[in-house]
C-alpha cells in the first residue's frame, strides 16, 4: 500500500500492484482454479469429468447459465445457436476488403467488432433478454467467421453453415470442404475438436477476460467488447505460446538433441515453452487431458515425430532439478498445437481456435459483471511519478 491523498477529497490509501499480480478485480462464480493443486472446475464441476462427458455446447450452458441444462434446455439451446449460425450477406464484402494474405486473427477481430453494427439493438446491455439473444449470436457465428477467414486467406470459395452438423462438425466442413462434397470429419477428430473446445471455455480473470470486463464495464456492446478481448488474445504472451511450441519443437528436431537443448533452457539462453504457467504451480489440469487427446488422433492421422519429441522433452525436462525447484510443469499449450495441426489447421488459426470456445466465457464474464452491482466502470488510478506543476514557455523562449 502506498498512501498517496494529496488533498482532503481524496482516497487515502490505496493498493500499487501493475499487472494486478495479487489484486482481486470482481468476485466470480464461473470458474474456480487451485494453482497449487493443478485443479479447474467450471461453476464446480471439474474440468476432467467435463472433458470426459460432456459436449462443447453443454458446457457452454453451463458456464452462462450456471446450471447443466436439462434436455429440454439443451435442445433449445442447440437449437437457438443453430439458428443463429448465419452472417449477414454484406460481411462477405468486409472480407473482401482486406489483403489476400490477411491473418485470420485481424480478420476475425474486425468482423466481430464491425458484426455490432448490424445489431444496434445490442447496445442495451441492461435488458438480460436482449443480452441472451446477443450471446447466442455470437456463440453461433464466432465458428463462421473463423472459416470465413481462413478462406478468404486461402483464396477458397466461402462456405455456409450446414445446420443439421454438430458445431465441431460444421465447423470443420465449413472450413475444409472442398467443392459439393461435405466434409466428413472422423468421429474421433470431431471429438477432439470439441474437446479441445470445453478445455479452453474459460479460465477466469485473464487479460482477456479482463479486457472484456473493463470495455463491457462501460456498457459498451457486447460485439465490441468482444472484438477488444480479442484482441488481448492476439498477443504472443497470452494466445500465442502453442505457436511457439510447435517452432520449438521443429528446431530440437529429433529426441538426441534435447538434453543440449535443456542445457541451453538451464543457462538461461531461451525458455521451454508450453511449461510454467502463473497461476497452476504443478500439472496444468487442461495438459494432461490434452496429452490423452493428441494420442487419440494420432492414432488415426498417424503419429507426428514431435509427439515423441514432446513426450520426451517432458519426461526429461519433470527429472530436472531446475524444473522441478521452480514447479514449471506443461501448461495447455504444450500438447495443444500438435492437435491442431494434426486436424490440419496452419498454425495462424492457432489463436482463432482459441478464442471460438472462449467467447463462452468471456460472455459469461460479461454478463456476470452486468449482474454485480458492485461493479462499476473500471478506471482504476495510478502514482504520478511525472512533473510537477511548471508554467507554459513561448516556443521562442525554449533552448
Ligand atoms: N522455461 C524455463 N524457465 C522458466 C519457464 C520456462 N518456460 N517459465 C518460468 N521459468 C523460470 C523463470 O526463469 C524464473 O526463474 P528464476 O526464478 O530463477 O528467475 C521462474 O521460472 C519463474 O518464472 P516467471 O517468469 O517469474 O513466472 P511467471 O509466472 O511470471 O510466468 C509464464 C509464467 C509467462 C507462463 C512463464 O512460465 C513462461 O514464459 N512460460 C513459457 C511460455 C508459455 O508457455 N506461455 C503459455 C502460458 S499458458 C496460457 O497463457 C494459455
Amino acid at each position: 500500500l502506498r498512501q498517496i491523498k494529496v488533498n482532503d477529497d481524496d482516497f487515502g490509501m490505496m493498493s500499487y500492484d501493475p499487472a494486478f499480480k495479487n489484486t482481486a478485480s470482481t468476485t466470480s462464480a464461473v470458474t474456480y482454479i487451485d494453482g497449487a493443486n493443478g485443479i479447474l472446475e467450471y461453476r464446480g464441476y471439474p474440468i476432467e469429468q467435463l472433458a470426459e462427458r460432456s459436449s462443447f455446447l453443454e458446457v457452454a450452458y453451463l458456464l452462462l447459465k450456471g446450471e447443466l441444462p436439462n434436455k429440454g434446455e439443451y435442445d433449445q439451446f442447440v437449437h437457438d445457436v443453430t439458428f443463429h449460425t448465419y452472417v449477414h450477406e454484406n460481411m462477405t464484402d468486409l472480407l473482401d476488403a482486406f489483403r489476400y494474405d490477411a491473418h485470420s486473427m485481424g480478420t476475425m477481430i474486425s468482423s466481430v467488432a464491425a458484426l455490432s453494427t448490424f445489431y444496434p439493438e445490442a447496445k442495451d446491455v441492461r435488458d438480460p433478454e436482449n443480452r441472451w439473444i446477443q450471446i447466442n449470436r455470437l456463440v453461433a457465428k464466432m465458428p463462421t467467421l473463423a472459416a470465413f477467414a481462413y478462406r478468404h486467406h486461402r483464396g477458397l470459395p466461402l462456405v455456409y453453415p450446414e445446420n443439421e452438423l454438430s458445431y465441431a462438425a460444421n465447423f470443420l466442413n465449413m472450413l475444409f470442404r472442398i467443392g459439393v462434397k461435405e466434409y466428413k470429419p472422423n468421429p474421433v477428430l470431431e471429438r477432439a475438436l470439441d474437446v479441445l473446445f470445453i478445455l479452453h471455455a474459460d479460465h477466469e480473470q485473464n487479460c482477456s477476460a479482463t479486457t472484456m470486463r473493463v470495455i463491457g464495464s462501460a456498457e459498451a456492446d457486447p460485439y465490441s467488447a468482444l472484438a477488444g478481448a480479442m484482441a488481448a488474445l492476439y498477443g504472443p504472451l497470452h494466445g500465442g505460446a502453442n505457436e511457439a511450441v510447435l517452432r520449438m519443437l521443429h528446431r530440437i528436431g529429433h529426441v538426441d538433441n534435447i538434453p543440449a537443448f535443456i542445457k541451453g533452457v538451464k543457462n538461461r539462453e531461451e525458455r521451454l515453452m508450453g511449461f510454467g504457467h502463473r497461476v497452476y504451480k504443478s500439472y496444468d489440469p487442461r495438459a494432461a487431458i490434452i496429452k490423452r487427446t493428441a494420442e487419440e488422433v494420432f492414432e488415426v492421422t498417424g503419429r507426428n515425430p514431435l509427439l515423441d519429441i514432446a513426450l520426451e522433452l517432458e519426461r526429461i525436462a519433470l527429472e530436472e532439478e531446475f524444473f522441478v525447484s521452480r514447479n514449471l510443469y506443461p501448461n495447455v499449450d504444450f500438447y495443444s498445437g500438435l492437435i491442431y495441426q494434426a486436424l490440419g489447421f496452419p498454425v495462424e488459426m492457432f489463436p482463432v481456435l482459441f478464442a471460438i470456445p472462449r467467447t463462452v466465457g468471456w460472455l459469461a464474464q460479461w454478463q456476470e459483471m452486468l449482474e454485480d452491482d458492485e461493479q462499476k466502470i473500471a478506471r482504476p488510478r495510478q502514482v504520478f511519478t511525472g512533473r510537477e506543476r511548471r508554467d507554459f514557455i513561448a516556443m521562442e523562449d525554449r533552448g
